[in-house]
């Protein structure tokens, strides 16, 4: 890096000096350059402070500007690193800037850029100042319009937000289409595409009788799997009026699939771009969970049409305004559509896999973040799914019709606005008449905060008091934190297993059996009355708040909550704590040079789950779950990858041994004669349980997965199988994977998949895997998806990636180099495998930060810099 590259910082925030009325903009797409002609309606802002300066952002290849119809003369305005100053300007103007752009080398997959031959735009956050010159900030909102000229053959489809007003001819091989957004927006939520493209239609009938043409686009010989996506952008669209009461908004909301995207998808306003991995589904192609991923994000994409574009933000250290309201709300439409107990658990095991250890490492930052170098590099688990838990809270503290009354007024007051977090907050208080002061906290400090809490009963008083303490680790520039507003919902568990009824000293009526206590100070004690004999604990119900909470139950105590608790996240989290601690002993006993033996109590438990005929298979499978290799090292101080991962495959080898006939019985109760997508939860006990077998060295299952992965009709039970075998060097491993690699070399999807296997395997010559799959014709850098397929599922292989000679280091830093020189905001994805360095034993951090070290001394994007140097500071 030549260049220190400047950061930003929330508190220098400023109103823009001036706002843009209106903007028409003009594509002219040629063979190798788009030239984009923008008009600009400007007006002086007279809420800022008075300028004579007009500062754009940008950066494409200037080809002519005028002002009010004048060409700009040299002396009039400069060109400095990603802005054009115009000098002396007037308070109301027209600016028409001309830009040129070369897509096809826009590998960055950021503003316009090409992929198989079609042409895409992503302009959030940043992306627009790529295309053309514009005051490229969410607090700017302009009306539309979007003329797109090309050549009929190749772009036979011209695609813009809004809808499209007109289309014609403008010679022989050209044709021209225009499009008009009546609703304001930021410039991030433009969209452009322009290709061959085949389309999927229906339609849409809103609660106010409003009829919607929806079309999903994708290449043509993709479009027998959109129907999945169809069928739950309809849902999606039922549920938000339902649910919240609101109503889509444009004639047409379309949906664009592109194989080559920096993320998941892309709320354009009517126009939503997505990643191909979550549009495209067919049950051959496409497992049960990527049938889930699909609803998900079509959803979440759907719900950003009020929760950030109608309401949009002020800047883009508001982030989590919008994604945290957006990922609470497609979590409770997921919810809704499968089971609710099951989806809480998946999402607390993905913030506990990978927020908590975000949180706890070098580019730690608030939901709301004080500062950033780039932008890019904010999308994270922290403003996404800890935003998520900060909104969820709300609800848990309002109740859902306070909530609901929250959002109401939100709307009333910010239709049409950029606005923050505090006016969030504002809302949701001034409707319920709540006080949310201390509860802003959330927005500002860092880390997860940890619960240590400590029952006393007490027989003769028949009172059960439970004294909570709080604390947070600080975290990069904050030592010190201040108590949060934590909402603790909590049970009491009396021996014939059901929940007592709660009554608060002081109060005059018996409470519900499960309460939200409002945890404030740093030291709390709350006294329970009427308390007849000791009851067990059953402690932050729901995950209540993202937070770690300690209670010294016994044994017993936990296997007794896996049995009885009425809240099922709570009976999972027992059997998760039941686990964490039991790993704990055998790491110490590992590292002692003990041998290693399994409690019986832990088995037991295990046993009976299995056991459990009517539980939910779903259900039963994350019961049966341990929890991952990366949650583990999170828990110890120091950290020996090869021994966590030495200690858990101990566990599972044992399970799989002293449970073997149940894990059969499983298998065999769990197959379906037929597939049915309902059976998802039999799919994936039945897969779990093939996987456990797999471990023992008999012929059976090994032989029942070959054929499973051979015979299969669905890829649930394809990959399950391919997953079970991933491990057990041999035959029937070699065989499967070559076959499917041969059936599915013409998917690009299912390809990830394949890669991803390689990549995550413990067989020995692992590296040497993934290195030859770099050269492999389905394989490319260039493609966001094949990287992450293959050096992500590698840097989350713990044997593999953590090698102790620190091979797997050093082939991880050159493929970030590589990256970094063509897609910047991927490399620096992938670099943030070094992030929890610090955490290491001392080999292995050493070789880590000589790694970081190397990366440090390159040539490198401003994305790719801010991750290292955070690691290195
Ligand atoms: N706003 C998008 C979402 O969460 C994600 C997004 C942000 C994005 N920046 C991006 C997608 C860049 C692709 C590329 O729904
Ligand atoms: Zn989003």
């Amino acid at each position: 890096m030549a260049q220190q590259p400047q950061i930003k910082y929330l508190k220098d925030y400023s109103a823009p000096a001036f706002l843009i009325d209106r903007v028409d903009l003009k594509f002219d797409i040629q063979d190798d350059i788009t030239r984009v002609q923008s008009r600009l309606v400007v007006n002086r802002n007279d809420k800022a402070a008075a300028s004579r300066e007009l500062v754009l952002s940008g950066s494409a290849r200037l080809t002519s500007l005028t002002l009010d119809g004048e060409r700009l003369a040299a002396g009039r305005y400069r060109l400095e690193d990603e802005t054009l100053v115009v000098n002396e300007v007037p308070d109301s103007f027209i600016l028409e800037v001309e830009t040129e752009l070369a897509p096809a080398a826009n590998t960055s997959l950021m503003g316009l850029y090409a992929s198989n031959g079609n042409l895409f735009t992503q302009c959030e956050p940043e992306g627009f100042r790529k295309i053309t010159y514009y005051l490229d900030r969410p607090d700017v909102m302009a009306r539309f319009t979007t003329t797109i000229i090309a050549d009929r053959q190749k772009y036979p489809i011209l695609l813009s937000n809004g809808n499209k007003v007109g289309e014609g001819l403008s010679d022989k091989k050209r044709h021209w289409v225009k499009w008009v957004d009546p609703y304001r927006k930021p410039s991030y939520l433009f969209a452009m595409v322009a290709g061959r493209l085949s389309a999927l239609k229906d339609r849409f009938v809103t609660m106010r009788g409003r009829d919607v043409a929806l079309e999903i686009w994708t290449e043509p010989a993709d479009l027998d799997k959109a129907r999945h996506a169809m069928e739950s952008l309809k849902r999606a669209m039922a549920w938000d009026e339902h649910r919240f009461g609101l109503e889509y908004d444009l004639d047409i909301y379309m949906i664009v699939a592109v194989g080559d995207f920096n993320m998941g998808a892309m709320e354009n306003k009517g126009l939503n771009v997505f990643n191909t991995k979550y549009v495209l589904a067919r049950q051959d192609t496409a497992t049960d969970t990527d049938f889930e991923g699909v609803e998900r994000v079509i959803g979440h994409e759907y719900f950003h049409n009020w929760t950030g574009n109608r309401v949009t933000c002020r800047d883009w250290f508001q982030l989590s305004l919008k994604e945290g309201l957006t990922v609470f709300r497609d979590q409770e439409f997921s919810s809704d559509m499968t089971s609710a107990a099951v989806k809480r658990i998946e999402d607390v095991k993905g913030l506990r896999a990978m927020q908590f250890p975000e949180d706890a490492g070098p580019t730690a930052h608030p939901i709301r973040p004080d500062s950033y170098i780039e932008m890019n590099n904010f999308y994270t688990m922290t403003v996404y799914e800890k935003g998520a838990e900060v909104v969820r809270m709300y609800q848990t503290l309002l109740g859902r019709d306070g909530f609901r009354k929250g959002l109401d007024l939100y709307f009333r007051r910010h239709d049409g606005h950029a606005v923050t977090c505090d006016d969030f907050r504002a809302a949701m208080a001034d409707a319920s008449g709540v006080d949310l002061d201390q509860f802003a906290l959330w927005y500002s400090q860092a880390g997860t905060p940890r619960l240590d809490v400590v029952g006393d009963y007490d027989a003769e008083a028949r009172e059960y008091r439970l004294t909570v303490r709080q604390s947070c680790p600080a975290t990069p520039g904050q030592d010190v934190k201040l108590p949060f507003h934590i909402p603790l919902a909590l049970g009491l568990v009396g021996r014939d297993g059901r929940d007592v009824p709660l009554t608060l000293a002081g109060e005059l009526e018996a409470g519900a059996g499960t309460r939200v206590l409002d945890v404030k100070a740093a030291e709390q004690t709350f006294t329970f009355v009427d308390i007849e004999s000791e009851p067990v604990p059953s402690l932050l119900r729901g995950f209540s708040a993202p937070v770690e909470l300690f209670f010294d139950w016994s044994d017993e105590a936990l296997t007794f909550l896996m049995a009885h608790d009425s809240d099922s996240f709570a009976r999972w989290e027992a059997g998760q704590t039941f686990a964490r601690r039991l790993f704990l002993r055998l790491i110490g006993d590992a590292e002692q040079g003990r041998e290693l033996a399994l409690p019986q109590g832990f088995v037991a438990a295990l046993h009976a789950i299995l056991k459990d005929h009517a539980a939910d298979p779903a259900f039963k499978s994350l019961m049966l779950a341990l929890p991952g290799e990366a949650e583990i090292l999170e828990m110890v101080t120091v950290a020996d990858p090869a021994l966590i991962h030495r200690v858990r495959e101990f566990v599972l080898a044992q399970l799989a041994l002293q449970l073997r006939a149940e894990w059969r019985e499983a298998y065999d109760l769990n197959l379906t004669r037929e597939y049915r997508p309902q059976d998802a939860g039999r799919r994936a006990l039945k897969n779990h349980a093939l996987a456990m077998l797999c471990r023992l060295a008999d012929a059976w299952p090994l032989e029942t997965a070959r054929e499973q992965c051979m015979k299969a009709d669905n890829m649930t039970d394809q990959l399950g199988a391919l997953l079970a075998l991933r491990d057990r060097d041999g035959e029937e491993r070699s065989d499967c994977l070559d076959a499917f690699s041969e059936r599915w070399a013409g998917d690009a999807l299912v390809m990830d998949k394949y890669f991803s296997l390689l990549a995550s395997s413990q067989i020995p010559c692992t590296l040497e895997h993934v290195k030859s799959a770099l050269s492999h014709p389905a394989f490319s850098l260039k493609n966001p998806n094949k990287a992450r397929a293959l050096l992500g599922a590698f840097a989350r292989n713990m044997p593999h990636f953590h090698a102790a000679d620190g091979s797997g280091y050093h082939f991880l830093a050159d493929q970030v180099l590589a990256l970094d020189a063509i897609n910047p905001q991927v490399a620096s994805r992938v670099v943030q495998a070094f992030n929890r360095w610090k955490k290491l034993e001392p080999g292995r951090q050493a070789l880590m930060k000589a790694e970081l070290e190397r990366l440090a001394a390159a040539e490198l994007s401003r994305d790719v810099y801010e991750i290292v140097s955070k690691n290195l500071e």
